[in-house]
């Protein structure tokens, strides 16, 4: 909650959450403490043994047992056809509605530098990153908004719906990175599908306002999660394709386990932020390059433009900083982004 005077605008308790990437890392820590706040979880990855021990974890922490329920689909999010299964399959199991969340979590890196980099991982970045979120928010927000547009001819039937259903908005999350902001040497492959990832939620929140007047059906809120560098198994696929130079530029980096990250992100999604960032670095960057993106309320707004004017500044120093650490980079070690052995 953002605190105790403010309302939680991210309520979760006894509503169904769907997260993509919830067996491992930020996904399954999200998955497991939104199970704590009495959420109905799904889990979606491609590995099933997995999902299967993520789901064990994530049960293990549910207020209720009696009453919450816990599910797992098998799929491939780089698919569109998979992700609109995912989606059906989720609203049957949910009782005929589609979940009420959805979390789209997974995502990988291949941080490597330009010229060395096999084309096909362009491709692979941007089905893993960007194309996933597009074609999952693509298959709820046609769940979610379609009986809305067409709530023009509302009948009867659609009255007494209306006194039942649960018109608390419903929240579609991205997930971005620290180089949906700022980008530098070694994250060319990765850097345009994260920095995509953050365009397709500012674009999608403004569209979100045409369906704003309906009555029936509950608004959609659309949030984007900056995490922290976490060492999770796809830290680790990374650091193994990534040069020594991009690690000493990434040198100072604020470290936060998953489940630190997932306990910030949430806090920032029940404070009611529209992009969120989950550490101090990452919201001193973003300020510096919010443009015409929700600043959040009047105080957060008011924060992050004069944090927005300083960084603005001070960013000067840093890309002529990180400048000079690659160029003395390529006069002392050679241009392979690997530390020269003695
Ligand atoms: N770790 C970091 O330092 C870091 C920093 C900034 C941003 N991020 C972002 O945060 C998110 C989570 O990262 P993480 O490191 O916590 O994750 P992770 O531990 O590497 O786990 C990735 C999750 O996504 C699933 N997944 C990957 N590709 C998938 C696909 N095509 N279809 C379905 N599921 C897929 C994986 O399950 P399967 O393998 O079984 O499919 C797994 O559950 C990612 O979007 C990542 O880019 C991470």
């Amino acid at each position: 909650m953002g605190s105790f005077l403010s309302k939680n605008e991210f309520p979760v308790d006894g509503r169904t959450v769907l997260i993509t990437g919830g067996s491992s890392g930020l996904g399954l820590g999200a998955a497991r403490q939104l199970a704590e706040k009495g959420a109905n979880v799904i889990i979606v990855g491609r590995n099933e043994s997995k999902l299967q021990k993520a789901l064990t974890h994530i049960k293990e922490g549910a207020q209720s047992l009696d009453t919450q329920r816990f599910f797992y689909s098998v799929a491939d999010v780089t698919k569109p056809l998979e992700c609109q299964r995912v989606v059906s399959e989720s609203k049957l199991w949910n009782h005929g509605a589609p979940p009420d969340v959805v979390w789209c979590c997974a995502g990988s890196a291949h941080p490597s530098l330009f010229i060395d980099t096999p084309l096909d991982q362009f491709q692979t970045m941007l089905d893993s990153n960007y194309l996933s979120c597009v074609y999952m928010a693509h298959a709820t927000l046609n769940q979610w908004l379609r009986p809305a547009s067409e709530s023009a001819q509302s009948t009867a039937g659609e009255t007494i719906e209306k006194k039942t259903r649960d018109l608390r908005p419903r929240h579609l999350i991205f997930t971005g990175s620290f180089v949906s902001f700022y980008s530098f040497a070694g994250f060319v492959p990765y850097s345009p599908s994260k920095a995509a990832v953050r365009a397709l939620g500012d674009a999608l929140s403004q569209e979100m306002n045409l369906y704003s007047s309906s009555s029936t059906h509950p608004a959609v809120r659309v949030h984007t999660v900056f995490p922290a560098t976490m060492p999770t198994s796809g830290l680790d696929d990374e650091n193994a394709v990534k040069t020594d130079l991009t690690k000493a530029l990434e040198e100072g980096d604020q470290i936060l386990s998953p489940e630190e990250c997932a306990r910030r992100a949430i806090a920032g999604l029940e404070s009611g932020q529209e992009l969120v960032p989950t550490s101090t670095i990452i919201r001193l960057v973003m300020a510096s390059v919010l443009g015409g993106s929700v600043r959040g309320g009047f105080w957060t707004g008011l924060v992050n433009t004069v944090l927005g004017w300083i960084t603005a500044v001070v960013m000067i120093f840093i890309r002529w900083d990180m400048d000079s650490k690659v160029a003395k980079w390529g006069r002392e070690h050679g241009f392979s982004g690997m530390k020269k052995k003695d």
